[in-house]
């Protein structure tokens, strides 16, 4: 299961948050992020915050959901007086497909009314590929969702089994035709690679397949083994061997070539795109530090440099939504410099990006290290900016602690 939420400070009943944290997010706009804490089944590697009806045992559902967000959205009008338009809207999971497009309809409305959607702000919904049909990805664009993101994890059957995931993977490439002639504009797939058994040639395949796809956008993720988990524990028994560090960086490195042979750049770590619009503009407003509010049991928020965490499950979320009360469990202001430092470690990870110009002098002398080792690129070092190379991207960390050390 998930590891405990940090402790930080109270937050008040209210949800109110300081009048200069208020004053600094206004006129910016914002990000939302809607938490979906439902699975079908849980995938035996995931430790997200997320519940089967079983576990739920007739207390939270899927179809009483929507209620409950619309609850704390009323909470979040009182609290942020103009801090508008919402820019960005990302439900994640959990499985958030299993939400009737109805109740999607209902959040992004009082959305709306609420705060104002900005003309063109991206509406993404996770997916996956057993829980949707073309009717389901028609009502989903007429409620406004414009972007889709794409659980396919892998095309190779045994991979897709040891992850437990229930689908063919020829049900990906239809629910992707579903998508497109439903209109849905922007189509993301993620991948998974490292998992336990699969070879080169399946993390090949897999690539290949999706490429096949012709996505907008791809995320390719190392397999992690998540303490708790039932992967953990068959690894710690013995059944499967996790993956090691060399070869899940050969997989890596074999994503950016195939990937980058097709057009594709990466413009985080594990995101690639072929045009730069296609970034996902939502997960950008995170790593760039800016404003958002994470909707649902466990969900995070940053607003005018506070944050603040959801009480997890979602039945303490909903007794507190439903008595008006916010459902923070904790908060804190981070200091300026561990708000910086948080900022070097996300930045460095961008294509884009760290500007020399904001590091202290140590930071510039371990840029400087890094472009000399082949870990940042030289040029755009001239340029003022530190810039991984792939090498740099295998060994991002050992970036971050030099430069932050
Ligand atoms: C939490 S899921 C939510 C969306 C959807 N339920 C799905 O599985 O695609 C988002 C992404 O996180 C990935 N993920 C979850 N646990 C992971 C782990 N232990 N290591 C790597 N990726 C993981 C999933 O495979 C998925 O691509
Ligand atoms: S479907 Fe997605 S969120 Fe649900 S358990 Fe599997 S990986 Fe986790």
């Amino acid at each position: 299961m998930p590891g405990p939420l940090p402790d930080g400070d109270p937050a008040p009943d209210d949800g109110s948050l300081p009048a200069a944290a208020v004053q600094r997010a206004r006129g910016r706009g914002f990000g939302v992020y809607v938490h979906v804490p439902f699975c079908t089944v849980r995938c035996g590697y995931c430790d997200f915050n997320t519940y089967t009806a079983e576990e739920l045992r007739g207390g939270v559902s899927v179809s009483s959901y929507p209620e409950l967000v619309l609850a704390e959205i009323e909470l979040a009008a009182a609290v942020l007086d103009g801090a508008g338009p919402v820019q960005t809207v990302f439900f994640g999971g959990g499985t958030p497909s299993l939400l009737p497009a109805a109740g999607v309809g209902a959040l992004l409305g009082r959305l709306d009314s609420a705060f104002g959607l900005a003309t063109g702000a991206e509406v993404t919904l996770e997916a996956n590929p057993e829980s949707v049909s073309a009717g389901y990805f028609a009502e989903l664009v007429a409620v406004g969702v414009n972007r889709v993101s794409l659980g396919m994890q892998s095309a190779v059957p045994s991979v897709l089994d040891v992850l437990d995931r229930p689908h063919r993977p020829e049900r990906v490439a239809e629910a992707v035709a579903e998508a497109r002639s439903a209109g849905i504009e922007q189509l993301s797939v993620d991948l998974i690679y490292g998992t336990p058994g699969e070879t080169d040639a399946d993390w090949l395949a897999s690539l290949h397949a999706a490429l096949d796809l012709d996505p907008d956008h791809v995320s390719a993720y190392s397999l992690t083994v998540e303490p708790g988990t039932r992967l953990a524990a068959r690894v710690a028994r013995g059944e499967v061997a996790a993956v090691d560090e060399d070869i899940l960086a050969d997989r890596y490195q074999l994503a950016d070539d195939v990937l980058g042979a097709d057009g594709y750049r990466w413009y985080e770590i594990s995101n690639w795109t072929k045009a730069p619009a296609a970034r996902c503009r939502h997960n950008l407003g995170y790593w760039t530090g800016a404003n958002w509010w994470g909707f649902g049991p466990g969900a995070h928020s940053h607003v005018g440099g506070v944050r603040w965490w959801n009480v997890r499950h979602p039945s303490a979320y909903a007794d507190r939504v439903r008595a008006g009360r916010s459902p923070a469990a904790g908060r804190e202001q981070p200091s300026p410099s561990a708000a910086e430092l948080e900022q070097v470690m996300l930045g460095v990870r961008l294509a884009d990006g760290l500007p020399l110009s904001g590091l202290p002098p140590r930071a510039v002398a371990a840029a400087r290290a890094a472009a000399a080792d082949g870990l940042a690129e030289a040029g755009a070092l001239q340029a003022g900016r530190v810039v991984l190379t792939l090498r740099g991207r295998l060994l991002a960390d050992t970036v971050v602690q030099a430069l932050t050390d």
